[in-house]
């Protein structure tokens, strides 16, 4: 059972999540029409990670007794002006899904829902890596991005990104 401003968050949060999937999959379709496959890859991962994140969150939500209503996904850019203002959207990006993480675990700690905060304690740690990764790719190609030759190596180095799925996908998805 929830507190129905907690369940409507979690709702919220999942759609958001999608949300985040579809941004980078146009990001990844604008890297890929730019013939940089390797940061394409990246993003595309980047997709699928953020899909685990609306399963993980959308099995939680039933496993803990709580209502999935889900509202409709807003269209993501489809046009950037270049590598670095998308890499400094997603920075941006996924500094507001921190604050609505956090949003969402200041209501459940307001009602004493601890099974919400417990749960949200992965999202609070994947939130640090998340924004560690963006910063990263922000800092690397305005060192190196410039120079051909640089971006050649960024492109390949993010080429090698793979995606295997997030295990809290399982572990959710099980009724754990
Ligand atoms: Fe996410």
């Amino acid at each position: 059972m929830f507190d129905p401003k907690v369940e409507k968050l979690l709702n919220e949060q999942v759609v958001a999540e999608m949300y985040s999937a579809n941004l980078y999959l146009s990001m990844s379709a604008w890297f890929r029409e730019k013939s940089l496959d390797g940061y394409a890859n990246w993003f595309y991962v980047q997709y699928k990670e953020e899909m685990d994140h609306a399963l993980i969150i959308y099995n939680f939500i039933l496993n803990a007794g709580g209502t999935v209503t889900l509202g409709g996904i807003d269209a993501p850019p489809t046009e950037f002006k270049g590598i670095r203002e998308i890499l400094a959207e997603s920075l941006a990006h996924e500094r507001l899904v921190t604050s609505l993480i956090y949003a969402i675990n200041e209501a459940a700690l307001g009602v004493k829902d601890y099974k919400t905060v417990q749960f949200l304690d992965w999202f609070i740690q994947e939130q640090v890596e998340e924004e560690d990764n963006a910063s990263t790719n922000l800092s690397r190609y305005d060192l190196f991005g410039a120079d051909p030759k640089g971006l050649f190596s960024l492109d390949e180095e993010l080429g090698a990104r793979g995606y295997t799925q997030t295990a809290q996908v399982a572990v959710y998805e099980g009724g754990a």
